[in-house]
């Protein structure tokens, strides 16, 4: 058996950052001529792809003068989990306070994360989403000017952490890329990696899976509901795949029961855009980027219930 190269001695955990490896996973390919790999974004050491993203943010308003380290200042920000988590880490390392604003309807094990590494949640109404967390954080902010938003929505910070390492990472660990899945929240993962990608082949495909408008599958949104992120390019995807949230708890579960990958409903709205889009290539290699681990789901109670009444249903959709 041959050992991974991570027994390493870091300094802190922020040094096991990135670096996370990928699975050919193409089981789940129903074309025979397309090759499915999966980037697992879970060994970052908050469990998500936003380490990298906080740690980006917190560097770049460190260069600007916005932070200073050891000062105790204050970080804002409206963030469905992830974010808040991965600032909550990257803060608690380097002396500065982390408030996330979040609905009240996020899952219970995030806002116990959060809590866990010391930041505080503020809520904003569940049943206005997280375009009221943004709006609320913005009027805290407001309300007092020495807090400091990152806003990954609108920060550059953000998809330059996937256009400096994520791309590259894909492109070092699978050659030939065809063409990249992700899901769509910031846009930051899918800008910053795709540009790097068209970067080493300008034919690579760029995709983004999206939520149902009516559906909630936390760490995604749906643009249709009238934000866009002032960071996400529209023009700059080639596709948006829309993905029902039923549709992702089963690939979620499959994910698990079939290649013993354990992670959140995101990925699973990612897999089934993957597939749909295998079915339309004639050949080719797809890289899907899988945002994080499902420990921060288990409440919701999708990786015990049994799926078997929508199978062939979502087979029906996504499947051959
Ligand atoms: C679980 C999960 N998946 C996907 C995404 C989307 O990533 P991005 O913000 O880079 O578009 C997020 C973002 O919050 C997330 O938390």
């Amino acid at each position: 058996m041959q050992i991974a190269e991570r027994g390493r001695v870091v300094d802190d955990v922020a040094d096991q950052i990135g670096n996370t490896p990928t699975v050919d996973i193409s089981q789940f390919s129903p074309n025979p001529d397309v090759s499915l790999f999966a980037k697992l974004e879970s060994f970052n050491p908050t469990g998500s792809v936003k380490d990298r993203v906080a740690l980006s943010l917190i560097d770049q308003a460190e260069r600007d003068g916005l932070l200073v380290r050891g000062s105790g200042g204050v970080i804002l920000e409206p963030t469905s989990g992830n974010t808040g988590i991965g600032l909550a880490l990257i803060g608690r390392l380097r002396g500065y306070q982390v408030k996330a604003v979040m609905p009240e309807s996020v899952s219970t094990e995030r806002v116990q994360l959060l809590q866990g590494f010391g930041a505080e949640v503020i809520f904003s109404a569940a049943e206005k989403g997280t375009n009221e967390s943004i709006n609320v954080a913005k009027e805290l902010a407001h309300e007092n000017p020495s807090y400091f938003m990152p806003y990954q929505y609108g920060n550059k910070a953000n998809p330059q952490s996937h256009y400096v390492a994520t791309g590259p990472e894909i492109v070092r660990d699978v050659p030939d890329v065809d063409m990249f899945v992700a899901g769509l929240g910031t846009g930051g993962t899918l800008m910053g990696v795709g540009k790097a990608l068209r970067e080493h082949n300008p034919n690579a495909k760029i995709v983004a899976a999206a939520p149902h408008p009516d559906d909630k599958v936390q760490g995604l949104r749906s643009i249709e509901h009238g934000f866009i992120p002032p960071i996400l390019d529209l023009d700059a995807l080639d596709a948006r795949i829309m993905v029902e949230a039923e549709e992702s708890f089963f690939w979620t579960r499959k994910l698990l029961l079939d290649a013993g990958i354990f992670v959140g409903v995101s990925s699973g709205a990612v897999l089934a855009s993957a597939i749909r889009a295998a079915r339309r290539l004639e050949s080719g290699t797809i890289v899907m980027l899988f945002a994080d681990g499902g420990w921060k789901y288990l409440s919701t109670g999708i990786y015990t219930r049994d799926w078997s009444d929508i199978q062939n249903e979502v087979e029906g959709q996504t499947w051959w």
